[in-house]
């Protein structure tokens, strides 16, 4: 008897907890910063201190580059060995089903942090059609590094990463985007605000140190 009202509770308690979590907003910061300025790195670092879900839409690209069935590998490719930024509707649907997907497993995971995105007004206007209504954007994580040291990064990285464009020439063309196309989206948040700029040139635990202090304070 005793034990079938205890389960009765926890079931209740249990549809509760699922319906607070349908009414729960995912809570977005997005990473930016040059090619090779640690943003993967520190982003790993994060997941393993806090709750945070890491989604870094250039590998959610390649990933959908290498899908067999996928009709965009070979627009993929040419754009990620240009550095060029591929058409949002391709990243977009993919940032979106994979944060779904998150939430759908566990209704604790409702906090993301999208790394590479958005790097272009191209990849903002996206996410105002389709996520605006679906996700806050808490706050922008700005990994603040000289282009030569993101070089140097990249290059060493091109030893073993087996990435496409980690070489000097797929480089050039990625600080050129980054410059042309990134950097007035990150100026774009800083006019409202919403910018939390680390300097991403230092060694891998004292951006970590800095990068807690951000997240301590903002969640
Ligand atoms: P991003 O995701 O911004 O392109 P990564 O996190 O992949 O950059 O880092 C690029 C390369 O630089 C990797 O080989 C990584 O191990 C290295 N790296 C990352 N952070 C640092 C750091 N603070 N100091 C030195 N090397 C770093
Ligand atoms: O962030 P990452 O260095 O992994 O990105 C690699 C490449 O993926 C970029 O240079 C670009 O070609 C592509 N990309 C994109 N749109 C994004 C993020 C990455 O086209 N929002
Ligand atoms: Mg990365």
């Amino acid at each position: 008897m005793i034990g079938s009202l205890l389960g009765n509770v926890s079931q209740r308690a249990k549809s509760l907890l699922y319906r607070v979590s349908l009414v729960m907003k995912p809570q977005v910061v997005f990473v930016l910063g040059g090619p090779g300025a640690g943003k993967g790195t520190q982003c790993s670092k994060i997941v393993e201190n806090y709750n945070y879900t890491h989604l870094s839409a250039g590998d959610l690209l390649r990933a959908e580059r290498s899908r067999e069935e996928s009709e965009f590998g070979q627009l993929i490719d040419n754009y990620i060995k240009e550095g060029k930024i591929v058409p949002v509707e391709i990243t977009i649907n993919l940032l979106r089903k994979a944060m779904e997907e998150t939430m759908k497993k566990d209704d604790n995971k409702f906090r993301f942090l999208i790394d590479g995105f958005p790097r272009n007004e191209d990849n903002l206007t996206g996410w105002d059609t389709v996520m605006v209504d679906k996700a806050d954007v808490k706050f922008v994580l700005f990994f603040d590094c000289s282009n030569e040291v993101c070089i140097d990064r990249c290059l060493e990285r091109g030893k073993s990463s087996g990435r496409t464009d980690d070489n000097r020439e797929s480089l050039e063309k990625r600080i050129q985007t980054y410059l042309q196309s990134t950097r007035p989206i990150i100026e774009l948040y800083e006019k409202h605000g919403k910018v939390r700029t680390v300097d991403a040139s230092r060694s891998l635990e004292k951006v970590f140190a800095d990068v807690k202090v951000v997240l301590d304070k903002e969640g």
